[in-house]
């Protein structure tokens, strides 16, 4: 599918730009802050928490898809890209929220979901509606495969990522649409001129608001291989097969990403690509060197999908290793340093578990501590750091006691549908599922945020039935107490993000270098720009141990930040070649010859 593009030069000098230097934090509408007690969240519920945003010191805030919704998949199937859903509030209260953000000196991210709309938009009823429909085209519709037996088939073997066949047969047109996810999310086709030409219109739309760029959902998808081939059997056991190699990084993308790219840059605005299944490095530098106009940075996945069975399979148990994680993470800070491209670096977002669950599942006393590793380790990273609402707190996971009806999100629901009816009588494979669900669903990212220890957490009113419920943690985990506490992991996220930009030239710019890669305990690493060199290190247990420090060359050694301590008082801990590190503790020092 790729043809071998040109070869991509190294760039030699450093490329400077406001959203490198950015963080951003990310917004999930449906559960922040519901300001008029119908348990739902809303857009002046954002606007009433933007102070404590911006003291967290983060730079741009990305908001979830708030648009007209029948919420199938919670936002991401828009059925209208000019009006916001009721239950957010309006289109006035997206200026309001833009200019509250600009206020305070921090920029809106929107969410642009372009690979699909609901079924429900109208572009898609009238495309339904009849072969000769001046829409038809706007979506992907295929004849069926008739067999010798004369039974239909779709037209390929591609899985949806919501589970079954990717195609729907539509009974009035006798034709097949293409859905990469729910059947209620119709795949766009890009292919029509008059498409591409509808999403800039929109991307104007929101610029024009005063928008300040996207985050584009699953945007390496939209160039799909034209024959629609069959994918070739992985997965054994499964009937369906992932068609990612036809549809990832496809054969027009990069002449689609310039099409927005190129407004984007009339308007000095950012974005951010979601990019799924990205196995071409030079496709993926095609997308985002920054002198290719077409995206600034993007989100790859091996660290989150690093408890994953084979085959995609999400919610079968995996196992890892810490030296799994720092090769991911060595290969795609030093790909994208070495050749002018840029990372998006985030461990939580909507679709993914809580961090402190995932990476480290740490005793209830120590899970503090082990946030605030977490923070250390992702902000000082080559990239622009993404946290997501909640993170800041060190939420965690639904309790394992909930039953399934306390989870909401299709992605998890059809997969326990499935499993109901693949094996009914299979009690231990309901358990196992039941389990994996726990530690992966997106259900973990999705439950309220827990403002105070009042009832609801204080996302809502006391009373009232919450859209999905709040985790009983709330009492224990809660942003009034954090910011209350000096010692809390919301202030140390924020003395993280101050840190980054007082040592930018290392901590933005620096080139980074793995250090004792063979560790299973400690993951440490450097930030040099040009004499300057920044050493963190992370323990990644829950015992204190001992670093040997050997592996470093160190010369004089000063310490600017520690999860435990000041960092004065943290300085007479670290010399010599053996340095104590308390359970899940994390140093950041700077190296001087
Ligand atoms: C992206 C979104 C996810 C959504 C999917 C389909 O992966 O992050 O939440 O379900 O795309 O739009
Ligand atoms: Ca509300």
């Amino acid at each position: 599918m790729s043809s071998s593009p040109a070869p991509v030069k190294p760039s030699s000098d450093i490329h400077r730009a406001w959203w490198k230097e950015s963080s951003v934090y990310q917004i999930w509408p449906a559960s922040f802050k519901d300001s008029n007690d119908d348990g739902i969240g809303d857009i002046p519920g954002i606007i009433s928490k933007l102070d404590y945003i911006r003291d967290l010191g983060v730079d741009i805030v990305w908001l979830c898809p708030s648009y007209k919704s029948p919420q199938v998949d919670m936002g991401y199937d828009i059925s209208d890209y000019y009006s916001i859903a009721d239950e957010y509030g309006t289109v006035a209260d997206v200026e309001k929220l833009i200019q509250g953000c600009h206020e305070r000196g921090m920029k809106l991210l929107m969410d642009l979901v372009v690979n699909h709309t609901s079924d429900q938009h109208e572009w898609f009823k009238r495309s339904r509606s009849s072969k000769d429909s001046e829409f038809r085209d706007w979506y992907v519709w295929r004849p069926p495969r008739i067999d010798e037996n004369g039974t239909r088939h779709p037209p390929n073997n591609w899985v949806s990522h919501f589970q079954g066949s990717a195609w729907e047969f539509d009974e009035p047109t006798g034709e097949y649409y293409l859905h990469l996810y729910a059947t209620e999310q119709p795949d766009l086709n890009w292919e029509s001129p008059a498409v591409r030409k509808a999403v800039h219109d929109i991307v104007r739309f929101w610029l024009d608001k005063g928008a300040n760029g996207f985050r584009m959902d699953v945007i390496n998808f939209i160039s799909k291989d034209q024959a629609f081939p069959d994918a070739p059997e992985q997965d054994k056991d499964a009937v369906w097969q992932w068609g990612d190699r036809y549809y990832a990084n496809g054969p027009r993308l990069h002449e689609y990403l310039q099409g927005i790219g190129n407004i984007l840059k009339e308007y000095d605005t950012f974005s951010v690509g979601e990019m799924p299944f990205v196995k071409d490095t030079n496709e993926v530098l095609k997308a985002v060197r920054y002198d290719r106009n077409e995206i600034n940075m993007i989100f790859n996945f091996e660290h989150v999908d690093i408890d994953h069975a084979p085959y995609g399979n999400k919610f079968k148990p995996g196992s890892w290793k810490l030296t799994d994680l720092k090769s991911f993470f060595e290969r795609w800070q030093a790909f994208m340093y070495n050749n002018g491209g840029w990372n998006a670096l985030y461990w939580e977002n909507h679709d993914q578990p809580r961090s402190i669950d995932r990476y480290v599942n740490a005793p209830q006393e120590l899970r503090p501590a082990a946030g605030k590793m977490l923070a250390t380790v992702l902000a000082l990273h080559s990239g622009s750091p993404f946290i997501y609402q909640g993170q800041e707190i060190g939420m965690g996971n639904v309790p394992i006691e909930w039953g399934m009806e306390e989870y909401k999100d299709i992605d998890c629901l059809n997969h326990w549908q499935g499993l109901l009816k693949e094996k009914p009588f299979d009690t231990e494979a309901q358990q196992i599922s039941r389990q994996e669900y726990q530690k992966k669903s997106r259900d973990n990212a999705r439950t309220p945020v827990q403002w105070s220890a009042e009832p609801n957490g204080g996302f809502t009113g006391p009373d009232v039935k919450p859209w999905m419920s709040v985790n009983p943690e709330y009492s224990r985990v809660n942003a009034a107490d954090q910011v209350q506490d000096p010692n809390s992991l919301y202030h140390y996220w924020a003395s993280v993000l101050k840190l980054r930009k007082a040592y930018l030239d290392n901590f933005v710019y620096g080139n980074y270098e793995l250090v004792d890669r063979d560790n299973q305990e400690v993951y440490a690493y450097t930030r040099t720009y040009g004499t300057s060199k920044a050493l963190v290190v992370a323990n990644w247990t829950d015992r204190q141990l001992s670093w040997d420090t050997t592996a470093q060359k160190m010369g004089n050694v000063k310490v600017v930040l520690d999860t435990y301590e000041s960092a004065s008082a943290a300085q007479g801990r670290f010399s010599g070649c053996q340095w104590t590190l308390r359970p899940y503790e994390a140093v950041v020092t700077l190296l001087e010859e």
